[in-house]
């Protein structure tokens, strides 16, 4: 029989064992701040805290509610000014230029090399997820703006069609006005109204006029008459809102048009996400398409894992994060949930739905053909300080404090004083 000491001694060293590897769980922690809040959103992201839970990963949470990030920045500033900064963010375009540029970045160039990166990620994405050669940020997906999400009951009875320009557009838009719905669901608030614009500039002027507008902020484009068609185009749009559409979320809007309230939606592929939580399947209960005029040409925005240094044990966990978040079955199960695909390109679409492939297609048929443009509203156009001024003269304009000459006179002048 054993002695009461020795037992004693077996029992004091099993709670050593116990304590150290608590600490050292209490270690393998993340502390993640995103926006992803709505019912897709949060889907997806589950997926993400599964994955690395099963890891022995803790999953600290700091959502921040707001799409595309709008609070989320402020959030982060005052985290980072304390000199706290989370270990991940959910960062976009040119905010994590914005963020590496004041040194707080981790380096991830240990990892990216083991996994070989360079080799799968495409180049318009490395372009934002490396500072000066280095690897400051794990993607996550490939989301692009120009979409249309549109009710197919709304849609057959309007004669089943799917418009493929802004006139076709509009007379689809009538008919689901005639047949009492909201026409067109939006939400009023800049990083939306952005949202449409960017697309309407793509269907009015093409991917040239894109590049020359929005990418090169060229001064000409954006007061000329081309940027007048899309003015005028966006105040047409506008005749198609419902009453309450000041200030509401996106994921509000796309309720409205699966509920059968509202006939569609111009929204990111995030839009999807929404959907699919709502069980509702493309292709039967709703339709996907390129915002009309826009076929051809794709309007990216990727979601990125910025690594902050925070130095010392976490940065363990923090590397688990990054590389969970680039392994190709992770990248399906989230990208398949989210509505966004895969940022890597080595990735079979076999298990992507009709919008999940049209996107994957799309996406590498834009690429090849020099059509694959940063989004505006989402940070991949241009810095923040551009992006507000010209989303300021977008919102202004589309509630009527604007009028299009006078949009048209601010938006360069917009431009040059945030430059
Ligand atoms: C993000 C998406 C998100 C959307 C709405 C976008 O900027 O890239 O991941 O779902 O905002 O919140």
């Amino acid at each position: 029989m054993m002695k009461i000491s020795k037992i004693a001694k077996l029992a004091a060293g099993a709670a050593l064992i116990a304590m150290t590897a608590g600490a050292v769980k209490a270690q393998e922690q993340v502390e993640v701040l995103h926006w992803w809040t709505s019912g897709g959103e949060a889907a997806a992201l589950n997926v993400l805290k599964e994955n690395l839970q099963k890891q022995g990963v803790t999953w600290k949470d700091m959502p921040v509610a707001g799409g595309a990030g709008s609070a989320a920045m402020t959030a982060l500033r005052a985290r980072v000014t304390a000199g706290d900064p989370p270990t991940a963010v959910q960062l976009l375009g040119f905010d994590l230029k914005d963020w590496a540029e004041m040194g707080v970045a981790a380096n991830l160039n240990e990892l990216a090399e083991k996994e070989g990166w360079d080799k799968v990620i495409p180049a318009a994405l490395q372009d934002f997820s490396k500072y000066d050669g280095n690897w400051i940020a794990a993607p996550v997906n490939i989301h692009s703006t120009n979409w249309l999400w549109i009710n197919k009951a709304a849609l057959d009875k309007a004669g089943g069609k799917v418009p493929t320009n802004i006139e076709e557009l509009i007379a689809m838009l009538d008919a689901f006005k005639e047949q009492g719905l909201t026409a067109l669901a939006h939400g009023g608030v800049p990083w939306q109204d952005g949202t449409l614009w960017e697309a309407v500039v793509l269907s009015t002027g093409g991917p040239e006029f894109y590049k020359k507008a929005v990418l090169e902020a060229d001064p000409a484009a954006l007061s000329g008459e081309e940027m007048k068609k899309v003015f005028d185009t966006m105040s047409k749009l506008r005749t198609y809102f419902d009453q309450n559409f000041s200030g509401r979320e996106w994921n509000l809007s796309t309720a409205m048009v699966i509920e059968g309230k509202a006939g569609a939606q111009q929204m990111g592929d995030w839009s999807k996400g929404e959907w699919l939580r709502a069980d509702k399947k493309p292709g039967t209960d709703f339709v996907c398409i390129r915002f009309p005029g826009t076929q051809g040409s794709v309007l990216f925005n990727a979601d990125q894992f910025m690594m902050f240094d925070v130095g010392g044990d976490a940065e363990k966990a923090q590397m688990k994060m990054a590389s969970a978040v680039e392994d190709p079955a992770f990248q399906i199960a989230f990208n398949t949930v989210k509505g966004s695909v895969p940022a890597r390109t080595d990735i079979s679409d076999e298990k992507f739905d009709d919008c999940g492939k049209k996107g994957m297609k799309d996406l590498a048929e834009a690429s090849s053909n020099g059509t694959l443009m940063g989004s505006l509203a989402h940070g991949y156009a241009q810095p923040a300080a551009i992006k507000e001024a010209m989303l300021d003269v977008i919102t202004q304009h589309l509630n009527g404090q604007l009028t299009t000459e006078a949009a048209l006179k601010r938006l360069p002048e917009a431009v040059a004083a945030a430059k």
